[in-house]
């Protein structure tokens, strides 16, 4: 029996598919490559040491999933396959409407025609808005999303959530990520933004090898310590591992943070950064970026009660894992 992961060689998915092999689980990957790309699966199959069972098509495409499931005998999907650029999502709403929300309508739809029933999904933090106060417990209200991509990852909760009302035989695990950062430990794989990063560690890092002069911190004049912003930072080799544990926990519908419940500024990261490298950041206070939230990070009760997860790498890991591939990336490129 296999475990199907769509987007299976984009940031998350390449380390989650990782992290199921080596807990000895069988895995099929699906991937359009539109954020990523062969060179990924290669990189994926020298640090597994044996090929890796993948198809490129998309999951828009009723007969290319309806080919993976006649062929191999999956079990379960865990579906990261999505488009994620929050600004991106602002310009073409319905590039993101389509991709996401029907994407996973089609999936859902031949995943009942093959009768398979168990579902793990990537949404997001981004549900909670702004309307609730961290730490951001699962039951608090979500939606009123800013963006068309957090509607797009809040939609789909509804979705699955009406889907297993409908039939209680299915197992749906929607996991809200909080900031995944770091890379595999091998340096080998790791995110690879297209264009100029918008999310902060690949920016940070983009600084330290020369790509990009400065850091621009968005905002200083935040109720916070140090005035800047609080994010819940988690190590991605963290997060796969959630993946795997929320796998073998499943039971009907659940929702769980995947967070380490610690929150960091932005001056903290760039210092922790700065730390665990011995590279400086030059950096200089701008404007607030529209639509930030002063602060978020994660309640992980019901995660560690009922998935027994608990992260395990500090910031000062996942700034040196992120820097290592940064490193590898450059000499690779
Ligand atoms: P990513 O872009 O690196 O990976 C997504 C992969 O899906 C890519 O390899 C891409 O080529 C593929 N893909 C996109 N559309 C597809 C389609 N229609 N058919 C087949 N493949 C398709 O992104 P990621 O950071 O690994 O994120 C994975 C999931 O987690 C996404 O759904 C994202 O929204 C969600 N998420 C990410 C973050 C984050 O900060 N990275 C935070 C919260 C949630
Ligand atoms: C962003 C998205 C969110 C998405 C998440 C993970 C927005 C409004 N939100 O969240 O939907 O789920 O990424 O992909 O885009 N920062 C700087 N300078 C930079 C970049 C970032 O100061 O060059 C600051 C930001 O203002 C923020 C913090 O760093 O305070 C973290 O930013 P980022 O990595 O983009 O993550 P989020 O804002 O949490």
């Amino acid at each position: 029996m296999s475990i199907l992961v769509t987007g299976g060689t984009g940031y998350i998915g390449s380390h989650t598919a990782l992290k199921l092999l080596e807990r000895g689980e069988r895995v099929v990957l699906l991937d359009n490559f539109s954020n990523s790309g062969p060179d990924v699966l290669t990189r994926m199959e020298e640090i597994a040491g044996c090929a890796l069972r993948f198809y490129r098509g998309d999951i828009l495409c009723a007969d290319t999933l309806s080919e993976i499931f006649r062929t191999e005998d999956v079990e379960g999907v865990v579906h990261f396959a999505g488009l994620k650029a929050v600004g991106e999502s602002v310009q073409k709403p319905l590039e993101y409407y389509r991709n996401n929300v029907a994407g996973t309508l089609n999936l859902l739809e031949v995943i009942g025609r093959f009768g398979v029933k168990n579902f793990v999904f990537s949404s997001s933090a981004t549900v909670y808005g702004s309307r609730s106060v961290a730490p951001y417990r699962e039951d608090m209200p979500a939606g009123g999303c800013t963006n068309p991509y957090g509607q797009t990852k809040y939609i789909i909760e509804l979705m699955l959530q009406d889907l297993y009302a409908s039939d209680d035989s299915y197992n749906i695990t929607a996991l809200r990520y909080f900031n995944p950062i770091g890379a595999h430990p091998s340096g080998k794989i790791g995110e690879s933004p297209s264009g100029v990063p918008n999310n902060l560690m690949p920016y940070i890092t983009q600084v330290a090898a020369g790509k990009l002069p400065e850091l621009r911190v968005f905002g200083a004049d935040y109720d916070t310590p140090d005035g800047t912003c609080i994010r819940d930072y988690i190590h991605v080799e963290d997060l796969a591992e959630g993946h795997v544990l929320a796998l073998r926990n499943q039971r009907g519908f659940n929702i769980y943070n995947l967070g380490t419940g610690t929150g960091t500024s932005v001056l903290g990261l760039v210092s922790a950064f700065e730390e665990a490298t011995d590279v400086k950041i030059p950096y200089r206070i701008a404007d607030r970026r529209p639509g930030d939230v002063q602060t978020s990070f994660a309640a992980v009760t019901k995660a560690r009660e009922e998935l027994g997860f608990l992260a395990r790498f500090d910031v000062r890991r996942m700034c040196e894992d992120s820097w290592r591939w940064e490193r590898y990336a450059n000499g690779h490129a």
